[in-house]
């Protein structure tokens, strides 16, 4: 059997930075799902589909490849053949992410991707359902979040530091915007799983936090 680390939790908690480390220091491969809802997103976006449009967002989510691999242990996305890592992380690409994560027919396709590939390998595993609905049997199960303020100046500060202009107020409405859509749609929306350990990691250091969820696996 293979062993399951899901981490949960809204946008800009630290999910990546931790899950990333940890599955380092284990040996295991860490799984972003968010990018791979944000390859689909990005898919939408060229073929000008509006977030609204709930039916061709379903048709067109069919013909849509998305695929994972491994460079160097980090993960590559592949959009029908193209590898579009590199085009995932704008904001445009993340609220159209948030947008049509809501379609059920997305989630099928992108969670049975998911669920095959933590039953080959040892993942650690980062999203909003992990705990809850993609790996309901996980070993270990962390939700983890931090104040709006908080999480919108991590964005700020990672956005800035990649030569992005952006405004902070502008982010942090963004971020309030997202975390009320995930938390309240219909499908597999962002929750705590009834027996995932909370981790606030507002006033934690990532050292801290990742230092946490290795104890938490011992
Ligand atoms: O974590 P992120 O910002 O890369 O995620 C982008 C969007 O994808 C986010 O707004 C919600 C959605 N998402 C999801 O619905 N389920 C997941 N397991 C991961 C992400």
């Amino acid at each position: 059997m293979s062993y399951q680390i899901a981490i949960d939790g809204p946008a800009g908690a630290g999910k990546s930075t931790v899950a990333r480390a940890v599955a380092k220091k284990l040996g295991y491969i860490y799984v972003d799902t968010g990018a791979m809802y944000r390859a689909m997103a990005l898919y939408l976006l060229r073929l000008h589909i509006s977030s609204a449009d709930a039916d061709r967002i379903s048709e067109a989510s069919r013909d849509a490849v998305i695929n994972i691999a491994y460079e160097n242990g980090v993960q590559q996305v592949f959009l029908n053949g193209e590898n579009v890592t590199a085009y995932l992380r704008t904001e445009e690409v993340g609220n159209m992410a948030s947008a049509s994560s809501v379609n059920p027919d997305v989630r099928r396709k992108l969670v049975e991707l998911q669920q095959d590939l933590a039953a080959r390998e040892n993942v650690v595993m980062d999203g909003r359902d992990i705990g809850t609905c993609v790996l309901p049997d996980a070993d270990v199960k962390v939700y983890l979040t931090a104040t709006p303020a908080c999480r919108a100046k991590r964005r700020y500060d990672e956005l800035t530091a990649k030569g992005e202009r952006c405004d902070l107020d502008a982010i942090e409405t963004d971020i309030r915007e997202r975390d009320e859509r995930d938390t309240n749609r219909e499908f597999s929306p962002l929750r705590q799983a009834d027996d995932a350990v909370l981790i606030d990691s507002s006033d934690l250091t990532i050292e801290q936090v990742i230092e946490r969820i290795l104890a938490l696996c011992r």
